[in-house]
């Protein structure tokens, strides 16, 4: 699928166009639905980045009982930049003890983030901790971690639009797309 409206004037150039990114999805699922196949799956959404990515794939896993949660946390720091300071916003509504889970994120880029959020919830006891993310920025990364599955590689630039946000906007852009340095948030 190819987008005919006009573009955003702040979007420098698509990078990731809509029918590749729900190409990769379901393949990322049919992998997710054979591992799990002879488990549960509980996947953790964490807000609001990683709920575009986290509905379309939890439509395309096939393994059932597949149960789901959200998490929303707050990382400080600069608009594009994290400081490795997280705060939850909204936990989880059901404990984790004894699940199968795996954690939906949007994008790891330092990695900051992702390193409290996965502290945190292996102190609750699940019975296994996987992380999928949708899009990897290895190239500021900060901390390592175990990226057990993702759905692209990116150059270091700054993107937005299926889940992703431009202070807050562009987040139902259909693709993931390039900004202009000058519409960067600061
Ligand atoms: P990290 O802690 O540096 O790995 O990234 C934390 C969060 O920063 C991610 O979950 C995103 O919400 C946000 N982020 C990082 N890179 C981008 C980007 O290129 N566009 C939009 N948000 C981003
Ligand atoms: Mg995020």
């Amino acid at each position: 699928m190819t987008t005919s409206a006009p573009l955003d004037t702040r979007i420098e150039r698509i990078l990731i166009p809509a029918d590749e990114i729900q190409r990769r999805v379901k393949e990322l699922a049919e992998q997710i639905s054979h591992d799990y196949a002879d488990s549960d799956l509980h996947l953790i959404c964490i807000l609001k980045g990683a709920y575009f990515f986290c509905t379309d794939l939890a439509r395309y896993i096939q393994s059932p009982p597949l149960s789901l949660d959200f998490l929303a946390i707050w990382s400080y720091g600069s608009r594009t930049q994290t400081s490795g300071e997280v705060r939850v916003t909204k936990d989880l509504d059901h404990s984790l003890k004894g699940r199968n889970v795996l954690v939906v994120e949007d994008i790891i880029d330092t990695g900051l983030a992702m390193k409290y959020v996965l502290e945190l919830l292996k102190a609750r006891g699940p019975n296994s901790l996987k992380l999928v993310t949708l899009l990897d920025k290895p190239a500021r990364r900060l901390v390592q971690l175990p990226l057990d599955y993702v759905g692209f590689t990116i150059p270091n630039v700054f993107v937005a639009g299926y889940g992703l946000d431009c202070d807050q906007f562009m987040r139902n852009l259909p693709y993931i797309c390039v900004l202009k340095p000058e519409a960067l948030p600061r």
